[in-house]
């Protein structure tokens, strides 16, 4: 069976890849847990320095599976992708992204969770969660708007409007913004290696500061959007879009009041 999450360790280097091209990477359960489970060896190794995340030079994630969201919706915070998302949200090591390709949904918010990310100049990012009848999660509507001001976040959040590599960098989602996929991955690459030469617990405290302000706020904003995510899931909104996505149709959204 292929293995849909490549780990390598090698020279400090946690190295996480996405390998299911043939979905665009979206992310099943098991690629969840398998997620979950790494970034929690990640910091209990302690040769791991830093990791890194990617798709390869082509895609980096198109999200969740829309077949899984159909079909295994997530049924409590005790679901795979929580747990993949709360492995992240409390990493303790730094964790740098390299970005080719799509990267939608749960795909561009786990980005804001990360401390480096490098981003291809062909790019993609886009939440569309109110298209699919859905809300935002992974702490996206409270950093976002923060961040990027209403108006920007509402563009992004509420009509889903994609964004290129170039744009995610200007906004501060991103660090630098490369030429092509491969630079990307070299170029996350390096800049992950160069947290193996650097004091591991002043790095890790560092992070920790960094995060501090506003983290209560934050862990309960994920939590109430996991509530709200999980319940739009069953709502007739999100089924129509969801299995308009699979039919590779437009969803009808005309009989909702
Ligand atoms: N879940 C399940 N399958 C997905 C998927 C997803 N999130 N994203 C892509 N796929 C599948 C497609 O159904 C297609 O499968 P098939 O070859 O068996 O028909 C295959 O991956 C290739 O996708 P395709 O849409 O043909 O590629 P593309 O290059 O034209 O577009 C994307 C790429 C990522 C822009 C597009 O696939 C997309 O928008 N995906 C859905 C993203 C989404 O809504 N995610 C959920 C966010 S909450």
């Amino acid at each position: 069976m292929t293995e849909h999450l490549i780990v390598e360790r090698e020279a400090g280097l946690m190295t996480l890849r996405l390998n299911r091209l043939d979905k665009k990477n979206a992310l099943t359960r098991a690629m969840y847990s398998q997620l979950a489970e790494a970034l929690l060896a990640a910091d209990a190794e302690p040769g791991v320095r830093a990791v890194l995340l990617s798709g390869g030079a082509e895609c980096f994630t198109s999200g969740n599976d829309v077949a899984d969201f159909l079909q295994a919706p997530p049924t409590s915070l005790d679901s795979p992708v929580f747990h993949f998302m709360r492995a992240l949200f409390e990493l303790k090591k730094p964790i740098v992204a390299a970005v080719a390709g799509s990267a939608v949904g749960i795909g561009t918010t786990l980005l804001l969770h990360c401390d480096l990310v490098y981003v291809s100049r062909c790019a993609k990012l886009k939440m569309p969660f109110v298209s699919l009848g859905l809300c935002p999660e992974f702490g996206s509507s409270l950093i976002l708007p923060r961040l990027l001001g209403h108006a920007k976040a509402a563009e992004l959040l509420l009509l889903g409007e994609s964004f290129s590599g170039a744009q995610a960098t200007e906004w501060g989602i991103a660090n630098a913004v490369l030429d092509d996929g491969a630079a990307t991955l070299a170029k996350a690459r390096e800049m992950a290696l160069r947290f193996s030469q650097l004091a591991p617990s002043a790095v890790e405290v560092s992070k920790r500061l960094m995060q501090a302000p506003g983290r209560e706020e934050l862990r309960q904003v994920i939590l109430e959007e996991g509530e709200l995510f999980g319940q739009r899931l069953r709502t007739p909104e999100a089924t129509e879009a969801l299995s308009a996505f699979m039919q590779r149709r437009k969803p009808d959204f005309s009989k909702f009041v």
